[in-house]
């Protein structure tokens, strides 16, 4: 049986967290649809044309050492603005959240657009401060260079971008739990999607 979990939200809200973790829990499968466009914004870096890559992307594609980077972030959102290249991800997409045994995805426009009728819709957001100090935190674990005041544009910059594109922009689902992790540690926000989710199962 199929059960779908959508989990959307701005750059470095903590959905991969939340959605890890839920999954886990819940043993449902777990996709991060962020590195689809990262994956698909590396290739770009690297000179592929956009289309054409989101077209041919491959699993091991998926897998590139580089796409945690904050240059493939904003690659990525670049190319997330193309219609064509969303829409030659969706089919992989849509399957993947009515699989067998469920799924959880985490992105942008999960709820909105891939999957308008999953079991659960999840809106997971912070303020901008605390999304660029978490986000400087791991890239700072990764040896990252960047000073927090630039990791606060980095994702000030993709948020304009993801809310303001024509097609599929960042925005709640209707029906979505709008949950703010500003003032919540991981534990508290894993307790709430873990709630939202148990109450539909
Ligand atoms: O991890 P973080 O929240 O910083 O970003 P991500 O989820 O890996 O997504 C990277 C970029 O891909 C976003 O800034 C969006 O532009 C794009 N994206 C999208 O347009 N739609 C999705 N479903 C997922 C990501």
């Amino acid at each position: 049986m199929s059960f779908a979990v959508a989990i959307d939200g701005p750059a470095a809200a903590g959905k991969g967290t939340i959605s890890r973790a839920v999954a886990a829990h819940f043993g449902l499968a777990h996709l991060d649809t962020g590195l689809l466009y990262r994956a698909v914004g590396a290739k770009v870096l690297e000179g592929a044309e956009a289309v054409e890559a989101a077209e041919e992307l491959r699993a091991e594609d998926l897998k590139a050492g580089n796409l945690r980077t904050a240059e493939v972030a904003q690659a990525a959102s670049k190319v997330a603005v193309i219609p064509e290249v969303r829409a030659a991800l969706v089919d992989f997409q849509r399957a993947f959240a009515r699989r067998d045994g469920g799924a959880v995805l985490d992105g942008r426009d999960i709820g909105t657009v891939i999957c308008p009728d999953a079991e659960v819709k999840i809106f997971v957001t912070a303020s901008p401060e605390v999304r660029a100090k978490r986000r400087f935190l791991e890239l700072q674990a990764a040896a990252g260079v960047m000073s927090l005041d630039e990791v606060l544009a980095d994702v000030l910059a993709r948020d304009a971008r993801d809310r303001d594109r024509a097609t599929a922009p960042m925005k709640p689902a209707e029906g979505s739990l709008i949950l703010d992790t500003s003032e919540m540690t991981i534990g508290e926000a894993v307790a709430a999607a873990t709630k939202a989710i148990a109450a539909r199962r």
